[in-house]
């Protein structure tokens, strides 16, 4: 059967063509006037002094990571709950990455206690990531980083939005870097932001994503330079017109998505309360702060095949999806650090599915994931038809 019901799907309507639109018709696509708008509000909407718009949510983790100067002998603290652009920011650097520990099937971001732990002489920053757009305990987590002296980085891709005790995820540490990518809550296709409150960060990332030109195109074409120096090794890592335009329209949309999701999420909390009797988990019930509610995580009953179930989602119309399959356990990852072990990461990620969430999903098709998602557990004979 064909799916019916995504993962995932795109909030966009006329107001996103109509952004793009216009940009075509003022004929400048490179960055310009209104990825500075984008970036101006931007930074506004999460209260930071500088956001700076580029090509993706990783190009932001890597700029992040070379303007705090890591590279080849640091260490940085990551989660391996993650999507592996987080780490794969680390190793461009020459960096190597520490694995953490999440806190546990409540809560599947990345320990307080675990970080303390593992660091290092050679540890120079703590990467975490606000996992679906949930937080991570910041105020523990800034006071380790305080009391060792090691930077921050906010990988919050999944946190449009969010906030906790009144402060942006994203803002919290030395830099806080977004995703654009089409499935994340402000989507523009592939781009992304890095915000930070540092000067001398954002000075080092203007330069960087641009060949570490002194000047843009956009400042000779407006004739307020003629020529520019290069003072540093950059690359292209940057953003589009185009791209910014449908940007600062999503913005403008966000509160309203984020919320409609949180009531798509209550409305999965509700449906699946009798299954936890049965041993389905429900990660992140008590979070601290507003949540940006991007997946729906839950962890199927142990035991239960996980394939088997997807499959029979699948056949009922609904996609689900794995977050994430640990980073440390994949090839490249696992050939490169051979004797890691995780036990606390592996036994909630082997159980995790992700049913789906976006902002266009209606009441009743909530109400078919949940009744599908009952129906394909019965049949693997975990919970009985009344429950
Ligand atoms: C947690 C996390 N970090 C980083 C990224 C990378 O972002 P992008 O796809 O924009 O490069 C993603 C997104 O896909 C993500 O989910």
């Amino acid at each position: 059967m064909e799916v019916r019901i995504p993962l995932s799907d795109m909030a966009y309507g006329e107001e996103e063509e109509q952004a793009a639109l216009e940009v075509i018709h003022r004929r400048w696509l490179t960055m310009g006037s209104v990825t500075q708008k984008f970036e101006s509000e931007f930074a506004r909407s999460v209260g930071v002094k500088h956001a700076l718009a580029v090509s993706n949510g990783t190009h932001a983790l890597h700029l992040a990571c070379l303007a705090l100067g890591i590279g080849p002998g640091d260490e940085v603290i990551v989660p391996a709950l993650t999507f592996v652009a987080t780490t794969n920011a680390v190793l461009y650097c020459g960096a190597e990455v520490l694995f953490a520990e999440i806190i546990g099937q409540t809560e599947l971001n990345i320990s307080p206690e675990d970080i303390e732990r593992r660091i290092t002489p050679r540890t120079k920053a703590i990467m975490v990531v606000h996992y679906g757009g949930y937080p991570c305990r910041m105020p523990e987590i800034l006071e380790t980083a305080k009391h060792h002296g090691l930077a921050v980085i906010e990988d919050a891709a999944h946190a449009h939005g969010a906030s906790l005790n009144g402060r942006a995820l994203g803002t919290w540490g030395d830099v806080g870097c977004f995703s654009f990518f089409s499935n994340k809550n402000l989507a523009t296709g592939e781009g992304g932001m890095l915000v930070t409150d540092r000067d001398d960060i954002a000075e080092k990332v203007r330069s960087l994503r641009s060949h570490g030109m002194t000047t843009l195109t956009w400042d000779r074409h407006q004739g307020h330079a003629y020529s520019y120096d290069v003072i540093a090794l950059g690359n292209n890592y940057r953003i589009d017109e185009i791209r910014s335009a449908i940007g600062l329209v999503q913005l403008g949309k966000l509160s309203r998505n984020n919320a409609r999701r949180k009531t798509i999420t209550e409305h999965y909390r509700e449906g699946l309360k009798g299954a936890a009797a049965f041993g389905i988990k429900l990660p992140f019930g008590n979070s601290p702060g507003i949540p940006a509610y991007h997946i729906f995580p839950m962890l199927l009953p142990e035991g239960v095949d996980r394939i088997k179930f997807m499959e029979s989602m699948r056949k009922a119309g609904v996609q689900t999806s794995i977050h994430y399959p640990p980073i440390h356990q994949f090839t490249f990852y696992r050939q490169r650090y051979p004797q890691l072990s995780l036990p606390v990461t592996e036994k909630v990620a082997a159980r995790e599915v992700t049913l789906p969430l976006y902002p266009g999903l209606h009441d009743e098709e909530v109400d078919w994931v949940l009744s599908s998602t009952a129906e394909a557990l019965t049949f693997d004979r975990v919970i009985s038809p009344t429950g």
